[in-house]
């Protein structure tokens, strides 16, 4: 039987997913920043003998309590740095590290990223958003780093960072103002998606970034 392992960080904002019925399904609480926790997931899946064939990572902050997207170089503060690069650059990277031992090898897999089109260095024509653009960038950086590693040990895998698409989320709903009319995309348009473009991603293909329409975006 397959079956889905959901993480979620806190049970106030996942009362939807903590509802499911469903034995296939399995929920962990995980803070991508905390390494107790994702050792407790690998536990969790070795315990149950899977062996994952399709990750995606969703987590992701822009803005959190206290902290703001910087809009100048006066702005920029060493704590917010550090925590963005954990939440969104370094937390993927460590789970990256611990699934990867579990996945299969040569048969077809993906290990999926959301990213998003600010991370990309030759597309930034707008500046702001330091911290944000460059835990993105970063994050990119290193699934490039890691498909080519797994290009010898993992040589079925795809390993590819995606931009959703601006989708109406908390993320980011402060900044919905500027967006064009019919480029704002619900949660569930964004999710079929990205299945879809990833689903028909190969092993080849491994290191991209792409966008939500599968055309790749230039690093
Ligand atoms: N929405 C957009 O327009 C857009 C555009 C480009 C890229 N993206 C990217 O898409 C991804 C999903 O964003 P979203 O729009 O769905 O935003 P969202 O609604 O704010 O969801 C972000 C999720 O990340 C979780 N999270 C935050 N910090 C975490 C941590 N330390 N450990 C584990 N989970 C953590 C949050 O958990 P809690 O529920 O506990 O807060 C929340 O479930 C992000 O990586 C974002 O950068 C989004």
């Amino acid at each position: 039987m397959s079956r889905v392992f959901a993480s979620y960080r806190d049970p106030r904002s996942a009362t939807e997913l903590l509802a499911i019925d469903d034995d296939r399904l399995r929920c962990v609480q995980l803070d991508v920043t905390q390494a107790t926790d994702i050792r407790q997931l690998v536990q969790l899946i070795e315990h149950d003998q899977g062996r994952p064939d399709f990750v995606i990572h969703c987590a992701g902050i822009l803005h959190e309590k206290g902290i703001r997207p910087e809009k100048a170089l006066s702005q920029c503060d060493a704590d917010t740095l550090k925590r963005l690069f954990a939440v969104n650059s370094i937390g993927p990277l460590m789970l990256a590290q611990a699934l990867i031992p579990l996945m299969p090898r040569r048969q077809k897999s993906h290990f999926t990223v959301l990213s998003a089109m600010v991370g990309s260095i030759s597309d930034n024509r707008l500046g702001g958003w330091y911290a944000y653009r460059a835990s993105k960038a970063a994050l990119n950086q290193f699934m490039r780093t890691l498909s080519i590693e797994c290009r010898r040990t993992h040589p079925g895998l795809c390993v590819t960072s995606i931009h959703p698409g601006t989708t109406d989320t908390g993320l980011s709903r402060p900044f919905q103002a500027n967006v064009k009319n019919g480029k704002l995309y619900t949660p569930g348009q964004s999710a079929g998606r990205i299945l879809s473009v990833v689903g028909q991603s190969t092993a080849e293909q491994s290191g991209q970034f792409v966008n939500w329409d599968g055309q790749p975006i230039s690093p």
